[in-house]
């Protein structure tokens, strides 16, 4: 008798994408790898990334077999300045991965801080969820407390509004308000979706203003809030889940299911005093003013005004106004 039984295939990918996607590292990072010779597949060393393989075949990167796939975690991280957004600098800086507190398992950063740019970073065990998130076309929403040295005026910053070209190089509209002047510098909050390499520097550079202090406080729904500078916080499953969304997530290959290799050291899925740093999913629709900074929504009070949000860096940096891009760009993600 023939046999009838549905042959069923494992999913096959790239291997920069399946090396990615186990967290070890960027698909760019990947290639590179393979280009050293520290990559085989089934016993043969590989020699070109042109590969499709799938959890059916023997993988082993410098010797060691991947690690078991986890569920797709991500953490924010307060990154301090100084600290360089690469596994490994050619000038010997400090890396954030360096840094990072040793009970973290290996994560891969959304994007790039410059080095002395402060603020929300966010890691992630899931290469392919820092693709997503990284991608123009996702376009989650990044804000900025900008300190700048020169002249503001409200016209030049409205333009930037229209998008901007600096050297050649084409910037989307990013929404700028100004908080306050403060003798000859001033501070602002930017919001972009692009994350272009250096862009708040070079946008502001076109308006003649330098900037002297970079802290990024939101990225898509998730914020820097009340974190201390160097510390790291884990999204709960749940709020991580509900942020990403199920196209995001089917985009991404994400996995929230698959068992953790330490449970004990993941945040509660339930209710908890933990402050996730995640707003409510987008149907929600409340304003960053409503939200605290700590991810949930906060009851007005008796004043019937909502809560203001909680300042994420230090005494001279002000708080967003009111106006302006801090409601404006977040209405949206
Ligand atoms: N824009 C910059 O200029 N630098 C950063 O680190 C992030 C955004």
């Amino acid at each position: 008798m023939p046999d009838t039984t549905p042959s069923v295939k494992p999913a096959s990918m790239r291997i920069a994408k399946l090396l990615a996607r186990a967290g070890l590292c960027s698909r760019r990072d990947a290639e590179r790898w393979i280009a050293e010779g520290r990559v085989s597949v089934n016993g043969r060393v590989l020699l070109s990334p042109a590969l499709d393989v799938s959890d059916a075949d023997r993988i082993l990167v410098d010797g060691k077999p991947l690690p078991e796939r986890e569920r797709t975690r991500l953490w924010l991280y307060h990154k301090p300045k100084g600290l360089v957004t690469t596994a490994r600098d050619p000038e010997g800086r400090p890396t954030v991965f360096a840094a990072l507190p040793p009970e973290l398992p290996r994560v891969v950063a959304v994007g790039r801080l410059d080095i002395n740019t402060e603020g929300l970073l966010l890691l992630t065990n899931d290469g392919g969820l820092a693709r997503v998130l990284e991608l123009p076309a996702t376009g989650w929403l990044r804000r900025y407390r900008v300190r700048v040295h020169g002249t503001v005026t409200p016209a030049d910053l409205a333009k930037l509004g229209e998008g901007t070209t600096v050297d050649g190089v084409h910037y989307g509209p990013v929404e700028a308000a100004l908080e306050r002047v403060q003798g000859t510098n001033a501070w602002l909050v930017l919001g972009l979706r692009e994350g272009k390499n250096r862009e708040v520097k070079e946008v502001l550079g076109g308006l003649g203003l330098s900037v002297n202090r970079l802290i990024r406080i939101s990225f898509g729904p998730f914020q820097l809030g009340d974190l201390a500078p160097g510390a790291v916080r884990e999204i709960p499953r749940r709020i991580l889940r509900d942020q990403i969304g199920a196209k995001l997530a089917a985009e991404a290959g994400l996995d929230f299911e698959a068992p953790l290799r330490n449970p004990a050291a993941a945040p509660p899925e339930g209710r908890s005093s933990k402050r996730p740093h995640a707003r409510p999913p987008r149907s929600v629709g409340r304003s960053a003013a409503e939200h605290a900074g700590d991810g949930r929504p906060h009851r007005h009070g008796a004043s019937g005004k909502p809560a203001r949000a909680a300042r994420p860096d230090r005494a001279d940096a002000p708080r967003p106004s009111r106006r302006g891009p801090t409601r404006g760009p977040d209405s949206r993600r």
